[in-house]
């Protein structure tokens, strides 16, 4: 017994020992940083303990301003993370290849082989896969089919009994879900009328699911997770979209001509190697998959993964995107007034096609929409895990930290946004105010190799969305800009109800 307690003694102090000797070292690195609040042993954790998402919101925005950023805590003995905030040394951060990798957390996704979350080397192969479809020729290729999925959700809301207030996010996430379904698998699946409303349902709960596991650090532990109820809705929702995905892969798979493809990809290679420009077929996502597919370079697990993050990704985060833009044309009636103007100068009538050309007109749309990103980022922070240590202007990241990114605090900066940044002013977006801000400062869809894939898709369909919504409803609401509240729930939530009021605008064409 007293060997016993001896040697736990000695263990005691070899770990204490090894502990501070490592701390030291990493401390020598980032220099004389300032940390957030921090207890012994499980450092900042206790900023966060027993709060629900709404407190953990007020402690993160209480945190980043009440410390001075660049910033670091210990997360248990050893584990570091720095919030990073200026834009110099976020961009050389991102653009390091120890940066490509993800923290622990974004396992929570189940989602290995995707995008978002796999490793640098699954990563690589599948980024340059994907790429050529988010290219202008896809997105021409897919505002035709935007056209009728939106037309289709606006003719649903003009069934509304006249006066009442519409929750836009119930019309938005089935139009937005409905839309990337069709563009990542070229199949129009059709979610509305109940149809295939368990995936629907499945890919909606996907979200919160993970912000909730987050939250819970005990459940950072699989197997306690593996204990709790959360985790059985997370084995249905998974079920449910793995079974649905499934279908669509096997369907779209009897479809697929791998010789047609060959021989296209020997054109464009030909075509490349000559100079030329010639007409391509537009690169479906699910076509460029099952290209690497069939000739062995990926696997079925690859193109299941692939197809649910768009899935997810382009649903959730356009959903949230475009009625929070909405909510702001709601809520700024001269805003909108502008909008719907310059909508009038290029929809001069009815024989004007809603076509990619016409959408790109839309600048001053845009700039609402990318204010309204400001202010409200659907993905408020970014976080990396750097392997090998880096070196930033005035400091260097040891290897093995977690560097998180706080986008919506950096856009928020009264230096680069002017006295007032917490006012809605699409202004800042004005080409000259643009060419004054680092690159880096405003980056709601993150910056550098690993940056958001869909921003152009996200931009278009977003625009198409709001620009038909407004030629056909005038949109009021009686919340208060000031009275709006959100979380981080991974992707950054509204809580107030998102009601607003719809009239019919059936003047758009007749007054000009
Ligand atoms: C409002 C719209 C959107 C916003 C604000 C947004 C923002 C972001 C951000 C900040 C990242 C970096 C995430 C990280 O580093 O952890 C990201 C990555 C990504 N986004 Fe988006 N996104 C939007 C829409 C979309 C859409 C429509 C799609 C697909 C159709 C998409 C697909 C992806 C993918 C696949 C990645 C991972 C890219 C990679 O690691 O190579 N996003 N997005």
């Amino acid at each position: 017994m007293i060997v016993a307690l001896i040697l736990l003694g000695i263990a005691i102090v070899a770990a204490t020992i090894y502990v501070q000797v490592k701390k030291r070292k990493i401390l020598k690195l980032i220099g004389p940083l300032e940390h957030f609040p921090q207890w012994p042993i499980i450092g900042g954790v206790q900023n966060f303990m027993g709060k629900d998402v709404a407190g953990i919101t007020a402690t993160i925005d209480h945190l980043l301003t009440s410390v001075k950023l660049p910033a670091y805590t210990w997360v248990g003995p050893l584990k570091l993370i720095m919030v990073l905030d200026d834009p110099e040394d976020v961009e050389i951060l991102l653009s390091d290849p120890a940066a490509l990798y993800k923290p622990y957390v974004y396992k929570f996704f189940k989602n290995d082989r995707g995008l978002i979350t796999s490793e640098p080397h699954i990563w690589k192969t599948h980024r340059k896969i994907l790429s050529p479809s988010f290219s202008i020729n896809v997105m021409k290729h897919l505002l035709p089919m935007f056209n009728t999925k939106i037309n289709r959700m606006i003719n649903n809301m003009k069934q509304l009994d006249d006066g009442v207030d519409v929750n836009l996010l119930d019309h938005l996430y089935m139009c937005t879900l409905d839309m990337i379904s069709a563009s990542a698998t070229d199949v129009d699946i059709d979610l509305h009328d109940g149809k295939n409303c368990e995936y629907v349902q499945a890919v909606i709960a996907g979200a919160d699911l993970v912000a909730t596991r987050i939250i819970n650090v005990p459940y950072h532990i699989e197997w306690i997770y593996r204990l709790s109820k959360l985790y059985e809705v997370e084995k249905r929702s998974l079920k449910a979209v793995n079974e649905f995905l499934d279908r669509v892969i096997k369907l779209k798979r009897t479809m697929f001509d791998e010789v047609a493809d060959a021989e296209e990809e020997r054109r464009e290679e030909l075509a490349k190697l000559n100079n030329e420009e010639i007409e391509t077929k537009p690169k479906i996502i699910i076509n460029q998959l099952f290209r690497y597919w069939t000739r062995g370079k990926i696997e079925f697990q690859d193109v299941r993964d692939e197809l649910d993050v768009m899935i997810y990704t382009g649903s959730d985060t356009s959903t949230h995107l475009t009625s929070y833009t909405l909510l702001m044309l709601a809520i700024h009636p001269e805003i909108q007034q502008k909008v719907v103007e310059e909508l009038q100068s290029v929809f001069v009538d009815e024989t004007v096609p809603f076509d990619y050309d016409s959408v790109k007109q839309l600048t001053y749309l845009e700039m609402v929409i990318k204010e309204t990103l400001r202010l409200y980022p659907v993905i408020p922070y970014i976080a990396r895990e750097v392997k090998n240590d880096v070196k930033l202007r005035s400091f260097t990241v040891p290897s093995g930290t977690i560097i998180a990114v706080p986008i919506r605090h950096m856009n928020r900066n009264p230096v680069a946004f002017g006295p007032n940044p917490d006012l809605f002013n699409p202004d800042n977006f004005l080409p000259e105010r643009v060419a004054k801000r680092h690159p880096y400062q405003y980056m709601p869809f993150s910056c550098g190799p690993r940056n958001c894939i869909g921003m152009t898709y996200a931009l278009y369909s977003v625009k198409a969305i709001v620009a038909m919504m407004m030629m056909n409803f005038r949109i009021s609401t009686r919340l208060k800009f000031k009275d709006i509240k959100v979380v981080y729930n991974i992707t950054l939530r509204i809580t107030n109800e998102n009601l607003v009021n719809l009239k019919p605008r059936e003047d758009f064409f007749k007054n000009q």
